[in-house]
């Protein structure tokens, strides 16, 4: 049987990740697809274990270089636990966010620099990547409006941070796509969700069976 592909979708506060990843999902099992869905931090007992330490209490309760490592051990889980496993099985898998959050949020914004964060990967995951990342971007504001539609405000630990961080994440998430452009695609998030879709799955179409 073949191996299935591993699909992350990735993007700032607000942008749509969730939604379009439950009508991405739709689509593709629409072609016939078995397919994973699943979700950083966390998408594994031990990652969502984690996931709690990371998202809940005060910013300060965790210092950038300590965060980039809960980050990485809640990865490793999860693609030891969740990931690899659902692909050696033939079915594909979209994540809600991966490691290019981690390059952009903590690498980027954080100010310990993308190829430091790609090391804990490295350790952590051997390296393991996506076949294909697909990075919404809206304009800023647009994504702050959408973000509070949603929560009522910007939400968690790191949600709440200030828009500086947030542009800083913004700039990250542009800069890996320069570097990585057979991997990374950014896609243009305005417009209706169906639009939103569309583009998606054209960015894909090289991977479709
Ligand atoms: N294309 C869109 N146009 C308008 N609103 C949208 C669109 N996509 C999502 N939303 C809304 O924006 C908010 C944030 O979307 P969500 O999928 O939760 O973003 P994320 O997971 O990236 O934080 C939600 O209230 C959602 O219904
Ligand atoms: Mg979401």
């Amino acid at each position: 049987m073949a191996r299935g592909r591993f699909i992350s979708l990735e993007g700032g506060e607000g942008v749509g990740k969730s939604t379009q990843l439950t009508a991405l999902a739709e689509a593709l099992q629409g072609r016939g697809l078995q397919l994973l869905v699943t979700r950083e931090p966390g998408g594994s007992p031990g990652a969502e274990a984690i996931r709690k330490l990371l998202l809940e209490g005060e910013d300060t309760r965790w210092n950038p270089r300590a965060e980039a490592l809960l980050f990485a051990a809640a990865r490793a889980d999860h693609v030891e636990k969740t990931i690899l496993p659902a692909l050696e099985r033939g079915e594909w898998v979209l994540s809600d966010r991966f490691l290019d959050s981690s390059l952009a949020y903590q690498g980027e914004a954080g100010g310990l620099g993308i190829e430091a964060v790609r090391a804990l990967h490295r350790f952590g995951s051997s390296d393991f990547l996506p076949d294909r990342t697909l990075v919404l971007v809206l304009d800023e504001a647009e994504g702050a409006v959408r973000a509070r539609a949603r929560d009522g405000n910007l939400g968690d630990r790191i949600g709440s941070r200030p828009p500086s961080y947030h542009a800083a994440v913004d700039a990250g998430f542009r800069a890996i796509a320069t570097n990585e452009p057979d991997r990374v695609k950014l896609i243009d998030a305005s417009g209706p969700p169906a639009t939103v879709t569309a583009r998606l799955l054209y960015a894909l179409g090289d991977l479709l069976p």
